[in-house]
């Protein structure tokens, strides 16, 4: 692997032009389409939440083709590993469907494994809440220990010292719809974020969307081709955890955030949420952090980048109470969930900040 990246000006440079490559093809999808580079940045797992066909597997794709991860075909020790593999979640997907399994070789009489979808750098686990607990098991399971056991041999699904990331980018539709089955808070905090993706806000974005696709046949996307090879994103990772500074000063304002989210500390918290964030959420704000910083071009995290990533970072961990939910007059139970979590970091924000 001889890719260099010489500092944060080269990650804010290639980074930078990988998001504008991706929001040329995805109209009024800007900031999700930084918080995506930030995520990668921060080697987190990304959960992107939406109705259909407002372009979530197209940001992805998109990310896909410009990392170099497409038609890309390696392998490392023996396994076999995909750039980039899409693994749409039905209701009859099994386990095995997403890890691999055992088959039986008639030729040498012996079982050899058939490496599941996960053998890749970037999975696209698309509308992953509509199969059953078990399997979006197998995948949260992989996405946490990075390793997956097919019959008894265990398999790595990162190399860093190789270039070899794992990460995966899921994507749902608002819980509430039917026949689906909602991740538990517990296993959505595998995600570094939940990134909501609603419709255009405006009517100008409505009409570039038709504009951007009136003359073409073809998905925008796929005139995207590769800006760096796949090993880039590991090499800018590094460049972020070590050159990336936090102050004593930043440092205490997270802690300080935190502990403000949980209504066993911070009375008036108690009347939006029910649990708070663990320590385990003050570390992927943290790293959201720097690698924000670093998208910025910045040497140095600062309070704004938190700010930044704050919703993102913790609306899926934390848990709001039922009783303030039922007083918000949204028009479903999704939108009040987000306005409460929105409030209540809102009122965290101002006694912290
Ligand atoms: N904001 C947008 N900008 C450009 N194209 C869009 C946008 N939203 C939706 N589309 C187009 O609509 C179609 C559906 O997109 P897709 O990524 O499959 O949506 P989802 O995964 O959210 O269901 C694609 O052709 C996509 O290019
Ligand atoms: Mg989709």
């Amino acid at each position: 692997m001889s890719i260099t990246v010489r500092g944060i000006d080269d990650v804010r440079e290639v980074m930078g032009e990988i998001v504008e490559r991706v929001e040329g093809v995805v109209i009024g999808l800007g900031e999700a389409t930084r918080l995506i580079a930030v995520s990668l940045l921060a080697n987190g797992h990304v959960l992107l939440e939406g109705v259909p066909g407002v372009a979530k597997t197209t940001m992805v794709k998109g990310f896909a083709r410009l990392l170099g991860l497409l038609g890309r075909e390696e392998v490392i020790e023996g396994v076999p590993f995909r750039g980039f593999s899409r693994i749409q979640f039905t209701p009859d997907l099994l386990p095995s469907d997403i890890t691999g399994s055992l088959v039986y070789n008639p030729a040498t009489r012996g079982f050899e494994p058939r490496f599941g979808p996960v053998f890749a750098y970037l999975v696209l686990a698309d509308e992953i809440n509509r199969a059953t607990p078990r399997t979006q098991s197998a995948l949260l399971q992989a996405m946490q220990e990075k390793e997956v056991t097919i019959g008894d041999k265990t398999y790595r699904l990162e190399y860093r010292d190789r270039g070899k990331f794992f990460l995966v980018l899921a994507t749902q539709n608002p819980v509430e719809q039917e026949g689906t089955y909602p991740l538990p808070e517990a296993q959505l905090d595998r995600f570094l974020m939940r990134i909501l993706i609603g419709y255009p806000e405006t009517l100008e974005d409505e009409k570039r969307i038709l504009r951007l696709h009136s003359s073409r046949l073809v998905e925008p996307v796929e005139d995207l081709e590769s800006l760096v090879e796949p090993g880039w994103l590991v090499a800018a990772q590094g460049v972020v955890a070590s050159h990336v500074t936090v102050s004593e000063e930043v440092l205490d304002y997270i802690a300080r955030l935190l502990r403000a989210t949980r209504p066993e500390v911070f009375e008036p918290v108690a009347e939006y949420l029910e649990l708070g964030a663990s320590p385990r959420a003050g570390i992927a704000l943290l790293r959201a952090a720097k690698a924000r910083a670093a998208l910025e071009g910045r040497d140095s995290a600062e309070p704004r980048d938190v700010d930044a990533v704050l919703f993102h970072v913790l609306n899926h961990r934390l848990i709001p109470r039922v009783e303030k939910l039922i007083e918000y007059e949204e028009k479903t139970r999704y939108g009040a969930r987000t306005r409460l979590i929105r409030d209540a970091l809102e009122l965290v924000r101002k006694t912290v900040g």
